[in-house]
């Protein structure tokens, strides 16, 4: 099968063509970057350079005008869709506020839903959304309706949605965006911490330097290409109560 690789994903001289009424416009000009597993990633850049089309594309939710995007070494140019999106639903989980929070869904069926398209029992599911809701300190809202939830506990719906099927990656863009600077510090150690101890690959769009100081390597994207890559000591994460990594560590092992 397929040898076993030290990244889990690959962009090779990828371009993003997006085409309207007869104009093409170029969001990524020839991009390549592999993020290693057990990694912790932001990209950065000003607002239209590309950052969140780059990370659809790193989530193979997206493909490429040209170049190959690899997810676990398998060109996904040659998988069929079907395949794809097993692969990614096993292997990737999605904090995207394009994806926010379905409003007539309680917290529990928000975070249930990705179990159910991924054709899991109710009996198997019920005590892993419970597991996920816990590991984000939200075991009591799960009744609740997004709307009766403030903005830093829907993006915790959101990242226990995202946990809900064990992923090797999570990718998150602007996870701190419309929080205050407590909700994302308790965001930001929270997937810090999944990171530092769980050895879960996390790669996030910002634009607060904050937060890009969490990661150990910033990508700074410009005009649809990458500018210039930094290291870095990153920013370690201060756990918090509600950050209980060895439920996490036995709902993965389910
Ligand atoms: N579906 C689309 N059709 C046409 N153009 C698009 C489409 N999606 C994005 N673009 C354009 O591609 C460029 C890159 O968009 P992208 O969303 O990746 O930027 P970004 O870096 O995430 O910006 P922001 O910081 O504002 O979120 C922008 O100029 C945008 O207008
Ligand atoms: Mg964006």
């Amino acid at each position: 099968m397929n040898r076993m690789s030290e990244y889990i994903i690959e962009i090779d001289s990828a371009t993003k063509e997006y085409k309207s009424e007869g104009a093409t416009f170029v969001a990524l000009k020839g991009i390549t970057i592999r993020i290693r597993k057990g990694e912790f990633v932001s990209i950065v850049g000003p607002s239209g350079s590309g950052k969140s089309t780059l990370l659809h594309l790193l989530g193979c939710l997206d493909i490429p005008s040209s170049g190959e995007v690899y997810l676990d070494s398998m060109a996904i140019s040659k998988m069929s869709p079907d395949d794809l999106a097993v692969a990614r639903n096993r292997k990737i989980g999605f904090v995207f506020q394009a994806f926010n929070l379905s409003p007539t869904l309680s917290v529990f069926k928000n975070v249930e839903l990705p179990l159910m398209i991924g054709d899991m029992d109710e009996s198997r599911r019920a005590p892993i959304v419970r597991e996920c809701l816990s590991i984000v300190g939200l075991s009591d809202k799960e009744k609740s309706m997004p709307s009766q939830l403030s903005g830093g506990e829907r993006q915790r719906v959101a990242i226990a949605r995202a946990l809900a099927n064990k992923p090797e990656m999570i990718l998150a863009d602007e996870p701190t965006g419309n929080l205050d600077s407590k909700s994302g510090k308790d965001v930001m150690d929270f997937l810090a911490s999944l990171w530092e101890e769980r050895g879960i690959t996390v790669v996030i769009v910002t634009h607060e330097p904050v937060v890009a100081a969490y990661s150990q390597r910033v990508v700074h994207i410009r005009d649809g290409k990458i500018e210039k890559e930094t290291l870095q000591k990153p920013t370690r994460a201060k756990g918090g109560d509600h950050i209980k990594l060895k439920e996490f560590e036995s709902a993965r092992g389910a």
